[in-house]
Protein backbone atom coordinates (compact mmCIF):
# COMPACT_ATOMS: atom_id res chain seq x y z
CA UNK A 1 0.00 0.00 0.00
CA UNK A 2 2.87 1.96 -0.62
CA UNK A 3 0.95 4.60 -2.73
CA UNK A 4 -1.94 5.13 -0.80
CA UNK A 5 -1.92 7.87 1.83
CA UNK A 6 -3.55 6.21 4.85
CA UNK A 7 -5.15 8.38 6.60
CA UNK A 8 -8.39 6.17 8.22
CA UNK A 9 -6.52 6.60 12.16
CA UNK A 10 -6.32 3.05 12.29
CA UNK A 11 -3.42 0.57 11.54
CA UNK A 12 -2.87 -1.48 8.18
CA UNK A 13 -3.45 -4.90 9.51
CA UNK A 14 -3.88 -7.67 6.83
CA UNK A 15 -1.63 -6.23 4.31
CA UNK A 16 -3.37 -7.87 1.02
CA UNK A 17 -6.64 -9.64 1.33
CA UNK A 18 -7.30 -11.24 -1.25
CA UNK A 19 -11.13 -13.00 -0.79
CA UNK A 20 -13.97 -12.22 1.37
CA UNK A 21 -17.18 -14.44 1.83
CA UNK A 22 -19.71 -14.52 4.16
CA UNK A 23 -18.18 -13.70 7.44
CA UNK A 24 -14.54 -14.06 6.46
CA UNK A 25 -12.29 -12.04 4.98
CA UNK A 26 -9.12 -13.91 3.71
CA UNK A 27 -5.21 -13.10 3.15
CA UNK A 28 -2.94 -13.43 0.31
CA UNK A 29 -1.08 -16.36 3.31
CA UNK A 30 -4.49 -18.41 3.06
CA UNK A 31 -5.06 -17.09 6.42
CA UNK A 32 -9.00 -16.50 7.57
CA UNK A 33 -9.98 -14.11 9.69
CA UNK A 34 -13.93 -13.86 10.77
CA UNK A 35 -15.08 -10.32 10.43
CA UNK A 36 -16.98 -9.53 13.49
CA UNK A 37 -16.86 -5.35 12.49
CA UNK A 38 -18.62 -6.44 8.95
CA UNK A 39 -16.14 -4.09 7.45
CA UNK A 40 -17.08 -1.03 8.72
CA UNK A 41 -20.54 -2.33 10.11
CA UNK A 42 -21.00 -2.49 6.35
CA UNK A 43 -22.22 -6.20 5.35
CA UNK A 44 -25.12 -6.73 7.29
CA UNK A 45 -25.75 -10.43 4.68
CA UNK A 46 -21.99 -10.91 4.88
CA UNK A 47 -19.24 -10.63 2.38
CA UNK A 48 -19.76 -10.81 -1.04
CA UNK A 49 -23.39 -11.99 -1.00
CA UNK A 50 -23.87 -14.14 -3.93
CA UNK A 51 -27.40 -12.75 -4.60
CA UNK A 52 -26.13 -9.16 -4.01
CA UNK A 53 -23.23 -9.81 -6.68
CA UNK A 54 -25.24 -11.35 -9.09
CA UNK A 55 -27.63 -8.27 -8.85
CA UNK A 56 -24.65 -5.62 -9.83
CA UNK A 57 -23.85 -8.35 -12.64
CA UNK A 58 -27.23 -8.19 -13.93
CA UNK A 59 -27.89 -4.66 -13.36
CA UNK A 60 -24.36 -2.82 -14.79
CA UNK A 61 -25.49 -5.41 -18.23
CA UNK A 62 -28.23 -3.12 -18.17
CA UNK A 63 -27.47 0.59 -16.72
CA UNK A 64 -25.10 1.93 -14.39
CA UNK A 65 -25.68 5.23 -14.46
CA UNK A 66 -28.14 7.40 -16.20
CA UNK A 67 -27.52 11.46 -15.56
CA UNK A 68 -29.08 14.53 -14.61
CA UNK A 69 -31.73 14.40 -17.38
CA UNK A 70 -33.32 10.69 -16.87
CA UNK A 71 -35.04 8.49 -14.17
CA UNK A 72 -35.33 5.18 -14.12
CA UNK A 73 -37.83 2.69 -12.48
CA UNK A 74 -35.36 0.64 -10.31
CA UNK A 75 -34.51 4.39 -8.40
CA UNK A 76 -38.27 4.79 -7.92
CA UNK A 77 -39.11 1.19 -6.78
CA UNK A 78 -36.37 1.49 -4.45
CA UNK A 79 -37.13 4.69 -2.82
CA UNK A 80 -40.80 3.15 -2.23
CA UNK A 81 -39.13 -0.12 -0.81
CA UNK A 82 -36.68 2.02 1.16
CA UNK A 83 -40.05 4.10 2.51
CA UNK A 84 -42.12 1.57 3.51
CA UNK A 85 -39.35 0.22 5.84
CA UNK A 86 -38.91 3.86 7.62
CA UNK A 87 -42.62 3.58 7.89
CA UNK A 88 -42.72 6.89 6.24
CA UNK A 89 -45.33 5.18 3.43
CA UNK A 90 -45.76 8.15 0.73
CA UNK A 91 -42.89 10.07 0.88
CA UNK A 92 -39.50 10.87 -1.24
CA UNK A 93 -36.13 9.70 -1.43
CA UNK A 94 -32.73 10.39 -2.97
CA UNK A 95 -30.00 7.95 -3.76
CA UNK A 96 -25.92 9.27 -3.00
CA UNK A 97 -22.75 7.75 -2.48
CA UNK A 98 -21.78 7.71 0.94
CA UNK A 99 -23.68 7.95 5.10
CA UNK A 100 -21.44 10.95 5.52
CA UNK A 101 -23.25 12.59 2.47
CA UNK A 102 -26.82 11.24 3.55
CA UNK A 103 -26.47 13.05 6.82
CA UNK A 104 -25.00 16.21 5.14
CA UNK A 105 -28.38 16.08 2.46
CA UNK A 106 -30.56 15.76 5.46
CA UNK A 107 -28.80 18.66 7.30
CA UNK A 108 -28.51 20.91 4.78
CA UNK A 109 -32.59 19.65 3.84
CA UNK A 110 -33.68 20.86 7.05
CA UNK A 111 -32.17 24.35 6.79
CA UNK A 112 -33.65 25.11 3.62
CA UNK A 113 -37.16 23.87 4.51
CA UNK A 114 -36.96 25.93 7.97
CA UNK A 115 -34.90 28.71 7.08
CA UNK A 116 -32.80 28.61 10.28
CA UNK A 117 -29.30 27.09 10.00
CA UNK A 118 -28.79 26.25 13.40
CA UNK A 119 -29.56 22.80 14.94
CA UNK A 120 -28.84 20.35 17.73
CA UNK A 121 -26.90 17.39 18.02
CA UNK A 122 -26.23 14.96 21.26
CA UNK A 123 -22.33 15.65 22.47
CA UNK A 124 -21.20 11.90 21.20
CA UNK A 125 -22.58 12.33 17.72
CA UNK A 126 -20.57 11.14 15.21
CA UNK A 127 -22.43 13.02 11.87
CA UNK A 128 -20.07 12.47 9.50
CA UNK A 129 -16.84 12.98 7.93
CA UNK A 130 -17.07 16.34 6.24
CA UNK A 131 -19.21 19.32 5.37
CA UNK A 132 -21.87 20.45 8.30
CA UNK A 133 -21.67 17.60 9.88
CA UNK A 134 -17.78 17.25 9.25
CA UNK A 135 -17.66 20.36 11.80
CA UNK A 136 -18.98 19.37 14.98
CA UNK A 137 -18.10 22.35 17.07
CA UNK A 138 -20.00 24.89 18.76
CA UNK A 139 -20.36 27.67 16.95
CA UNK A 140 -22.22 25.69 14.11
CA UNK A 141 -24.16 23.33 16.86
CA UNK A 142 -26.55 23.21 19.68
CA UNK A 143 -24.58 20.29 21.94
CA UNK A 144 -26.67 18.43 24.21
CA UNK A 145 -24.52 16.34 26.98
CA UNK A 146 -26.21 13.44 28.08
CA UNK A 147 -23.89 11.82 30.17
CA UNK A 148 -25.72 12.87 33.06
CA UNK A 149 -29.34 11.45 31.71
CA UNK A 150 -28.25 8.34 32.18
CA UNK A 151 -28.35 8.37 35.96
CA UNK A 152 -30.87 10.65 36.15
CA UNK A 153 -33.80 9.94 38.61
CA UNK A 154 -36.04 12.84 38.38
CA UNK A 155 -39.09 11.77 36.71
CA UNK A 156 -40.15 13.63 33.24
CA UNK A 157 -37.77 15.82 31.38
CA UNK A 158 -38.78 19.63 31.90
CA UNK A 159 -37.07 22.62 30.95
CA UNK A 160 -35.86 23.68 33.90
CA UNK A 161 -33.60 21.13 33.96
CA UNK A 162 -29.82 22.36 33.34
CA UNK A 163 -29.13 19.68 30.28
CA UNK A 164 -31.86 21.53 28.39
CA UNK A 165 -32.42 25.33 29.82
CA UNK A 166 -30.05 27.23 27.51
CA UNK A 167 -31.44 25.36 24.24
CA UNK A 168 -33.04 27.92 21.94
CA UNK A 169 -35.32 25.34 20.85
CA UNK A 170 -37.51 28.31 18.57
CA UNK A 171 -34.42 29.17 16.94
CA UNK A 172 -33.20 25.69 15.75
CA UNK A 173 -33.96 24.47 12.35
CA UNK A 174 -34.00 20.88 13.87
CA UNK A 175 -32.62 17.75 15.77
CA UNK A 176 -29.86 14.40 14.28
CA UNK A 177 -30.80 11.76 16.32
CA UNK A 178 -28.34 9.04 16.21
CA UNK A 179 -30.13 6.40 18.32
CA UNK A 180 -27.76 4.44 19.92
CA UNK A 181 -24.05 4.95 17.65
CA UNK A 182 -22.70 7.46 20.86
CA UNK A 183 -19.55 7.87 18.61
CA UNK A 184 -18.84 3.93 17.89
CA UNK A 185 -19.22 3.29 21.57
CA UNK A 186 -23.12 2.12 21.28
CA UNK A 187 -24.84 4.12 23.96
CA UNK A 188 -28.66 4.28 24.01
CA UNK A 189 -30.20 8.02 24.84
CA UNK A 190 -33.06 7.25 27.48
CA UNK A 191 -36.77 7.74 25.42
CA UNK A 192 -38.09 10.10 27.89
CA UNK A 193 -35.19 12.64 26.78
CA UNK A 194 -35.18 12.12 23.04
CA UNK A 195 -39.23 12.16 23.41
CA UNK A 196 -39.35 15.37 24.95
CA UNK A 197 -36.93 16.65 22.63
CA UNK A 198 -39.22 15.49 19.68
CA UNK A 199 -42.02 17.32 21.34
CA UNK A 200 -40.28 20.11 21.88
CA UNK A 201 -39.14 20.57 18.30
CA UNK A 202 -42.52 19.81 16.86
CA UNK A 203 -43.42 22.58 18.93
CA UNK A 204 -41.42 24.49 17.15
CA UNK A 205 -41.39 24.09 13.94
CA UNK A 206 -38.19 22.20 13.72
CA UNK A 207 -38.10 18.83 12.24
CA UNK A 208 -36.12 15.52 13.22
CA UNK A 209 -33.47 13.84 11.32
CA UNK A 210 -32.44 10.51 12.55
CA UNK A 211 -28.68 9.34 11.28
CA UNK A 212 -29.21 5.68 10.73
CA UNK A 213 -25.89 4.70 8.89
CA UNK A 214 -24.70 2.35 11.66
CA UNK A 215 -27.95 1.86 13.64
CA UNK A 216 -30.17 1.08 10.28
CA UNK A 217 -31.39 -2.10 8.26
CA UNK A 218 -31.71 -4.08 11.04
CA UNK A 219 -28.21 -3.54 12.85
CA UNK A 220 -30.49 -2.76 16.20
CA UNK A 221 -32.53 -5.80 15.92
CA UNK A 222 -35.04 -2.88 14.70
CA UNK A 223 -35.15 -2.25 10.96
CA UNK A 224 -34.03 1.38 12.49
CA UNK A 225 -32.95 2.26 15.82
CA UNK A 226 -35.63 5.25 15.99
CA UNK A 227 -38.10 3.11 15.85
CA UNK A 228 -37.57 2.47 19.40
CA UNK A 229 -38.53 5.71 20.31
CA UNK A 230 -42.24 5.64 19.35
CA UNK A 231 -41.94 8.54 17.14
CA UNK A 232 -41.71 9.12 13.19
CA UNK A 233 -38.45 11.09 12.26
CA UNK A 234 -39.21 13.61 9.47
CA UNK A 235 -35.75 12.52 7.64
CA UNK A 236 -33.80 9.53 7.79
CA UNK A 237 -30.28 8.87 6.49
CA UNK A 238 -29.11 5.58 5.69
CA UNK A 239 -25.66 4.05 4.55
CA UNK A 240 -23.39 1.60 5.37
CA UNK A 241 -25.62 -1.81 5.50
CA UNK A 242 -27.50 0.01 2.74
CA UNK A 243 -25.52 -1.25 0.09
CA UNK A 244 -23.89 -4.63 1.38
CA UNK A 245 -20.52 -3.30 0.91
CA UNK A 246 -21.45 -1.10 -2.59
CA UNK A 247 -21.36 2.33 -1.29
CA UNK A 248 -24.79 3.61 -1.77
CA UNK A 249 -26.74 5.83 0.48
CA UNK A 250 -29.84 7.66 0.73
CA UNK A 251 -32.26 9.96 2.22
CA UNK A 252 -35.29 9.84 2.62
CA UNK A 253 -38.37 12.15 4.29
CA UNK A 254 -42.42 12.95 4.76
CA UNK A 255 -44.22 14.12 2.02
CA UNK A 256 -44.49 17.44 4.22
CA UNK A 257 -40.98 18.01 4.54
CA UNK A 258 -40.75 17.32 0.75
CA UNK A 259 -43.54 19.12 -0.35
CA UNK A 260 -41.63 22.55 1.26
CA UNK A 261 -38.44 21.51 -0.39
CA UNK A 262 -40.00 21.34 -3.44
CA UNK A 263 -41.64 24.43 -3.21
CA UNK A 264 -38.80 26.57 -2.30
CA UNK A 265 -36.63 25.12 -4.96
CA UNK A 266 -33.99 22.77 -3.32
CA UNK A 267 -30.95 22.34 -4.77
CA UNK A 268 -28.25 19.34 -4.53
CA UNK A 269 -26.54 18.03 -7.25
CA UNK A 270 -23.72 15.23 -7.45
CA UNK A 271 -22.93 13.28 -10.32
CA UNK A 272 -23.98 9.60 -8.63
CA UNK A 273 -26.85 11.04 -7.24
CA UNK A 274 -29.70 8.17 -8.08
CA UNK A 275 -27.57 6.11 -10.18
CA UNK A 276 -29.59 2.63 -10.94
CA UNK A 277 -26.99 0.26 -10.20
CA UNK A 278 -26.86 1.61 -6.21
CA UNK A 279 -30.93 1.45 -6.45
CA UNK A 280 -30.91 -1.92 -7.73
CA UNK A 281 -28.96 -2.79 -4.60
CA UNK A 282 -31.01 -1.72 -2.69
CA UNK A 283 -33.56 -3.14 -3.66
CA UNK A 284 -32.12 -7.04 -3.63
CA UNK A 285 -30.47 -6.06 -0.03
CA UNK A 286 -33.94 -5.04 1.88
CA UNK A 287 -35.37 -8.49 -0.23
CA UNK A 288 -33.03 -10.37 1.63
CA UNK A 289 -33.26 -9.17 5.00
CA UNK A 290 -37.00 -9.70 4.57
CA UNK A 291 -37.09 -13.20 3.09
CA UNK A 292 -34.66 -14.22 5.69
CA UNK A 293 -35.74 -12.54 8.41
CA UNK A 294 -32.87 -11.08 9.38
CA UNK A 295 -34.41 -8.01 11.74
CA UNK A 296 -35.71 -10.81 14.37
CA UNK A 297 -32.50 -13.09 13.64
CA UNK A 298 -30.27 -9.89 14.62
CA UNK A 299 -32.18 -9.14 17.59
CA UNK A 300 -32.29 -12.62 19.09
CA UNK A 301 -28.44 -13.13 18.10
CA UNK A 302 -27.90 -9.90 19.75
CA UNK A 303 -29.38 -11.20 23.00
CA UNK A 304 -27.49 -14.63 22.94
CA UNK A 305 -23.95 -12.93 22.37
CA UNK A 306 -24.89 -10.52 24.96
CA UNK A 307 -25.96 -13.20 27.43
CA UNK A 308 -22.81 -15.13 27.10
CA UNK A 309 -20.44 -12.39 27.25
CA UNK A 310 -22.26 -11.11 30.61
CA UNK A 311 -21.99 -14.85 31.99
CA UNK A 312 -18.13 -15.07 30.53
CA UNK A 313 -16.73 -11.54 32.25
CA UNK A 314 -19.14 -11.72 35.37
CA UNK A 315 -16.91 -11.49 38.29
CA UNK A 316 -14.29 -9.25 36.57
CA UNK A 317 -14.25 -5.97 38.24
CA UNK A 318 -12.28 -4.79 34.92
CA UNK A 319 -15.41 -4.37 32.98
CA UNK A 320 -16.85 -1.44 33.16
CA UNK A 321 -20.03 -2.30 31.03
CA UNK A 322 -21.42 -5.14 28.15
CA UNK A 323 -24.06 -3.21 25.99
CA UNK A 324 -26.02 -3.49 23.01
CA UNK A 325 -29.00 -3.60 20.93
CA UNK A 326 -29.02 -6.34 18.57
CA UNK A 327 -25.76 -6.81 16.57
CA UNK A 328 -24.00 -3.63 18.06
CA UNK A 329 -22.41 -4.67 20.88
CA UNK A 330 -19.86 -2.91 23.05
CA UNK A 331 -17.38 -4.05 25.39
CA UNK A 332 -16.06 -1.46 27.49
CA UNK A 333 -13.23 -1.81 30.04
CA UNK A 334 -12.52 -0.20 33.28
CA UNK A 335 -8.90 -0.19 33.47
CA UNK A 336 -7.03 2.43 32.20
CA UNK A 337 -2.97 1.31 32.09
CA UNK A 338 -3.66 -1.81 30.89
CA UNK A 339 -5.80 -1.14 28.09
CA UNK A 340 -7.71 -4.31 28.09
CA UNK A 341 -9.47 -3.86 25.15
CA UNK A 342 -6.12 -3.29 23.22
CA UNK A 343 -4.81 -6.48 24.30
CA UNK A 344 -8.23 -8.83 23.25
CA UNK A 345 -7.94 -6.59 20.00
CA UNK A 346 -4.15 -7.86 19.41
CA UNK A 347 -5.18 -11.43 20.76
CA UNK A 348 -8.32 -12.44 18.86
CA UNK A 349 -6.88 -10.69 15.55
CA UNK A 350 -3.80 -13.36 15.61
CA UNK A 351 -6.11 -16.02 15.99
CA UNK A 352 -8.47 -15.06 13.12
CA UNK A 353 -10.86 -12.84 15.20
CA UNK A 354 -11.47 -8.92 13.99
CA UNK A 355 -13.54 -7.04 16.33
CA UNK A 356 -13.87 -3.01 16.54
CA UNK A 357 -11.53 -1.32 18.91
CA UNK A 358 -12.55 2.40 19.48
CA UNK A 359 -9.28 4.62 18.71
CA UNK A 360 -8.73 6.50 22.32
CA UNK A 361 -11.38 4.21 24.36
CA UNK A 362 -10.85 1.22 26.32
CA UNK A 363 -13.80 -0.37 24.43
CA UNK A 364 -14.33 -3.00 21.95
CA UNK A 365 -17.64 -3.19 19.41
CA UNK A 366 -18.50 -6.40 18.11
CA UNK A 367 -21.49 -6.02 14.87
CA UNK A 368 -21.50 -9.47 13.12
CA UNK A 369 -23.46 -9.84 10.05
CA UNK A 370 -27.34 -10.20 10.65
CA UNK A 371 -26.74 -13.82 9.08
CA UNK A 372 -23.52 -14.99 10.91
CA UNK A 373 -23.75 -19.02 11.90
CA UNK A 374 -24.32 -19.43 15.66
CA UNK A 375 -21.19 -22.23 15.25
CA UNK A 376 -18.81 -18.75 14.34
CA UNK A 377 -20.03 -16.44 17.20
CA UNK A 378 -19.48 -19.75 19.69
CA UNK A 379 -16.43 -20.57 18.38
CA UNK A 380 -15.43 -16.58 18.40
CA UNK A 381 -16.41 -16.69 22.77
CA UNK A 382 -14.37 -19.88 22.55
CA UNK A 383 -11.59 -17.78 22.02
CA UNK A 384 -12.68 -14.47 23.98
CA UNK A 385 -12.70 -16.86 27.04
CA UNK A 386 -8.62 -18.03 26.52
CA UNK A 387 -7.41 -14.84 26.08
CA UNK A 388 -8.72 -13.69 29.30
CA UNK A 389 -7.55 -16.58 30.93
CA UNK A 390 -3.82 -14.96 29.80
CA UNK A 391 -4.94 -11.73 30.84
CA UNK A 392 -6.18 -12.68 34.22
CA UNK A 393 -3.32 -15.49 34.51
C1 LIG B 1 -23.23 7.33 12.99
C2 LIG B 1 -22.49 7.56 11.71
N1 LIG B 1 -22.95 8.48 10.85
C3 LIG B 1 -22.33 8.72 9.67
C4 LIG B 1 -21.20 8.03 9.31
C5 LIG B 1 -20.52 8.35 8.01
O1 LIG B 1 -20.67 7.31 7.08
P1 LIG B 1 -19.62 7.15 5.90
O2 LIG B 1 -18.34 6.67 6.53
O3 LIG B 1 -20.25 6.12 4.99
O4 LIG B 1 -19.46 8.44 5.23
C6 LIG B 1 -20.67 7.07 10.18
C7 LIG B 1 -19.45 6.33 9.83
O5 LIG B 1 -18.90 5.56 10.59
C8 LIG B 1 -21.34 6.82 11.42
O6 LIG B 1 -20.89 5.93 12.30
Amino acid sequence: MENILWCTGHELKIKNTVKARGSFIYDQEGNSYLDLESGVWVTPLGHSHPRVTQAVSDQAEKIIHCGYYNGNKIVDDAARALLKITGITKGKGVFLSSGSEAVEFGIKAIKKATGRNRLLRLHDSFLGSYGAAGNKQQEAWSILDWTDCQTCQKGECNQDCPVLKDIPFSQLGGFVFEPGSAGGLVKFPPERLINHLVKLFRQHGGLILANEVTTGMGRSGKWFGFQYYGFQADLIAMGKGLGNGYPVSATVMTKEVAAVLEEKGFYYQQSHQNDPLGCRVVLEVIDIINEENLVNRSREKGEYLLRRLEEIFSGYDFVKEIRGRGLMICLEFSGVEKREAEFFHTELFNRGYIVSLRPGHNALRIDPPLNIEIKHLDNFLGELEEVLSLLTG
